[in-house]
């Protein structure tokens, strides 16, 4: 199998090669938005019923690319499957979302956790990457991604979302030990399951640290940084010529892109509180870019997400020495599913005419 898809805006992209447009895709772009999604929902069941089969897990990847021109398709599954995997229960609950039946709270339960086997416990997910591969047939590459150690150490000790972290905080304060052993094991997971997309056919890995922007900038370089920058080295380390991007986004990282550019990751997502150019700048060609329309952007009218792309797109390059190389083109954080598809074409039009004039 051919690893350059015939569409590869997205890896030069990502290696700050020069590109005829810049390449564009949306976090959650396979989501209840779509009727076609909704459908297929409605038939299986449930979220976790459609992520745990792999040709039903293929067909909602590729339901966002038969509508729009998007540049990358991502994997369908989500970032709690690890410590599902580690048997923490997982399920969700109508209107609230994500929740486990056994939380890890303290240094017993932590002890407790090891990494889950990659083709046993989590074969689903890797047979799913393997399917989506077969079916996209070279058109676009495929991202497989994974949460990241923090990030997945609050769902596992809040035991589900949390508005104030209070519990993982609390840890962090009265037992760091215990803390860092729960992110260690978790960095092993990630690493572990990330080779393992790579090695199933994931052509560029992404990590969510959705809430490592809730940690105090000292805080946030004790309890996720260090992971976010042991993962980078640790998947370059062993690899042969061709390599398979990376990209680490993280809500709220705008403290850090000067830390995080030095990481050894390839590219760095960023969220809508920070404009482009001044990531840019401040980042120095180190990385190439992902982001970073505020998501809400999809609520206005066509002509006003128009002009919002355009501003995005031009921030970027009047701090990148003129220059739109290393940009990839994506929200700052994931779809919602009150937004109207429509406006996602008028999106990635405008991202493709505009960057190619
Ligand atoms: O981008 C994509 O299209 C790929 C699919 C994807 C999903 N989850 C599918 C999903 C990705 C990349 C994720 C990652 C994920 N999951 C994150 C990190 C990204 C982010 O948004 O910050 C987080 C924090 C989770 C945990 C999670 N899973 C939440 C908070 C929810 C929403 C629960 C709800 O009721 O809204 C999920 C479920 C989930 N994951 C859905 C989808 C499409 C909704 C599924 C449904 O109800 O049909």
């Amino acid at each position: 199998m051919p690893n350059t898809p015939a569409n590869d805006r997205f890896l030069r992209a990502l290696r700050r090669e020069p590109v005829d447009r810049t390449p564009v895709w949306l976090m959650r772009q396979a989501g209840r938005y779509l009727p076609e999604y909704r459908a297929v929902r409605a038939k299986a069941g449930s979220f976790l019923a459609m992520a745990k089969n792999p040709e039903i897990a293929c067909e909602v990847t590729l339901q966002p690319l038969a509508r729009f021109d998007l540049d990358a398709a991502i994997l369908f599954s989500d970032i709690l499957t690890i410590p599902d995997a580690m048997g923490l229960g997982l399920h969700f609950v109508e209107g609230e979302g994500p929740k486990f039946r056994d939380p890890v709270r303290d240094a017993a339960a932590i002890a407790k956790l090891a990494v889950p086997d990659m083709e046993t416990e989590l074969r689903y997910v890797m047979d799913a990457v393997r399917v989506i591969r077969r079916e996209l047939d070279g058109k676009v590459p495929l991202i497989g991604f994974s949460g990241s150690p923090w990030t997945l150490a609050c769902y596992m000790v809040e035991g589900g979302g949390s508005k104030d972290f209070a519990r993982i905080k609390a840890l962090a304060l009265n037992d760091p030990k215990a803390l860092h052993a729960l992110l260690s094991v978790n960095t092993d997971a990630v690493i572990a399951y990330l080779s393992a997309q790579r090695a199933a056919g994931a052509q560029a890995l992404q990590v969510f640290d959705t809430w490592g922007g809730v940690l105090s900038p000292a805080m946030y370089r004790e309890f996720s940084l260090p992971y976010l920058t042991r993962i980078a080295r640790e998947l370059q380390r062993g690899e042969g010529g061709e390599r398979t991007p990376l990209i680490l986004f993280g809500k709220g990282n705008a403290t850090h892109l000067e830390a995080l550019a030095e990481s050894g990751t390839d590219g760095l997502g960023v969220d809508w509180l920070v404009e482009l150019g001044e990531a840019a700048r401040r980042t120095q060609g180190k990385v190439a870019l992902q982001g970073n329309l505020d998501p809400a952007t999809l609520y206005g009218s066509p002509d006003a997400i128009r002009n919002e792309v355009r501003r995005a797109l031009d921030s970027y390059r009047d701090g990148n020495n003129g220059s739109r190389e290393g940009h990839v083109f994506n929200l700052g954080h994931g779809m919602s599913p009150d937004m109207n598809p429509d406006h996602v074409a008028v999106l990635v039009d405008e991202v493709h005419t505009h960057s190619a004039r």
